[in-house]
């Protein structure tokens, strides 16, 4: 750690059961019309309407902006900036997964400052003026976009996965409720939930960690490791549902503080090429990528096989390392993650592409913070492991 650490986290953040029913109230003090970035999905489970049916009982207008349907693209931001210019709206309301709440993140920043989002990306531009206010609501537990200045954004000109992160991006109000989360399906609680114990596992690992996103990593990695599982064999449990998203918002409180490592690094480029959903690309990588850095960060995934194994006691850190990384492969395989071969990538398009992923994940300055960094040759050899990545003895296939 250097002398100082920074911890950045929205102004104001519900927590818990019903936590959305403060949404009229949160927008009544930030504005007179509201634009709501959401998905068809969240349309037809009805919680669009309750958030607009909220605004009007506090006298706040609103916009609907549907168009998020895959992870977010420079379109989707253009589109949506559009009509929050063209109906004079003077917040965002985001409602729904990551991919709604960084398609506002970007909105809410390009609403009063110039350019293209892109231009944001490594701090070559910089938000001078202040976002339009933006409230994050999330159902999906998660990537704890709600708690980051972080969002992620397709180029859809160079198929790049744009890491893009300043402190304008963090919003102002995040609203976690866990009962939003319940009618995620099962594919979804598994992607993000894997997502979100990245976000833990990254940001402990770090070498930006400190010893306050270390609290916050350590207690994410408890909550999701006793409960991801649970949430996806069980989706109507809401104590578990409960615990996964107090654990995601932790973990993104964790990672945009202390930053993310090797796997999002190289789960972006598979994102943005392939098309796989964020924490099934982050998925398949994890149990690789703890191998290849285990020998750098004994002590600290040592922690974190105690978290998974914690009435053995009498375990070395080398041999608790090992149970992390086992534990995790074994967690992965629990969860039906496939490797990218059992997705349906096929061998060549992926040969064709993967020194480009290699060098998109170098530019994205994220392998940079694991404790071992690969060279350009060791990421391509890692990627190759990945395609074919065995989670248990016998190959699963899905
Ligand atoms: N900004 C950040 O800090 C950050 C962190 C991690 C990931 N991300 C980004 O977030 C995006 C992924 O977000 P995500 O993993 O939340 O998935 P998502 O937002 O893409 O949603 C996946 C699918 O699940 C559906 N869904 C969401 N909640 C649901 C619910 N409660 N019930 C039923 N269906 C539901 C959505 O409609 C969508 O079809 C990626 O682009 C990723 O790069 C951002
Ligand atoms: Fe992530």
């Amino acid at each position: 750690m250097e002398n100082f650490a920074i911890l950045r986290t929205p102004k104001t953040t519900y927590y818990g059961r019903n936590a959305f029913q403060n949404v009229g109230m949160e927008a009544a003090l930030k504005g007179k019309k509201a634009l709501i970035i959401s998905d068809k999905i969240m349309e037809s489970l009805g919680y669009v309407k309750d958030c607009q049916q909220q605004l009007q009982k506090e006298g706040v207008q609103s916009q609907v902006y549907l168009g998020v349907n895959s992870e977010p693209t420079d379109q989707y931001v253009a589109e949506a900036l559009n009509i929050l210019k063209r109906e004079q709206c003077e917040l965002v309301i985001s409602l729904g997964g990551g991919s709604c709440l960084d398609t506002a993140k970007a909105i809410a920043v390009l609403a009063t400052n110039d350019g293209y989002i892109g231009d944001y990306m490594g701090g070559k531009k910089i938000a001078e003026n202040s976002p339009v206010p933006h409230i994050a609501i999330p159902t999906t537990a998660g990537t704890g976009s709600e708690a980051t200045d972080v969002t992620v954004i397709t180029n859809t000109s160079n198929d790049v996965k744009m890491m893009i992160k300043q402190p304008a991006f963090m919003p102002d109000v995040a609203i976690v409720d866990p009962l939003l989360t319940l009618s995620s399906p099962k594919n979804v609680t598994a992607a993000t939930g894997v997502d979100a114990l990245s976000h833990a596992i990254e940001a402990y690992l770090s070498k930006k960690a400190h010893p306050m996103t270390d609290t916050l990593a350590l207690s994410a990695m408890k909550l999701i490791i006793s409960n991801l599982l649970t949430a996806y064999n069980d989706g109507e449990n809401v104590d578990a549902r409960e615990s996964m998203s107090l654990g995601s918002y932790q973990a993104g409180m964790a990672f945009t503080n202390a930053s993310v490592c090797l796997v999002h690094g190289m789960s972006r480029p598979i994102g943005a090429l392939f098309h796989v959903p964020h924490g099934i690309s982050n998925a398949m990588l994890l149990p690789a990528v703890l191998e290849f850095s285990k020998e750098a960060c004994i002590d600290r995934l040592a922690d974190i096989g105690r978290i998974f194994d914690h009435k053995n006691e009498s375990l070395s850190n080398e041999d608790a390392a090992e149970v992390a990384v086992q534990s995790v492969k074994n967690l992965c395989l629990q969860l039906n993650i496939p490797n990218l071969k059992g997705w349906g990538i096929d061998q060549q398009a992926f040969e064709n592409v993967v020194e480009k992923m290699a060098f998109d994940a170098i530019d994205s300055g994220s392998p940079g913070n694991n404790p071992k960094v690969p060279t350009f040759t060791e990421l391509v050899e890692l990627y190759h492991k990945c395609y074919a990545y065995q989670f248990s003895t016998e190959e699963k296939v899905i």
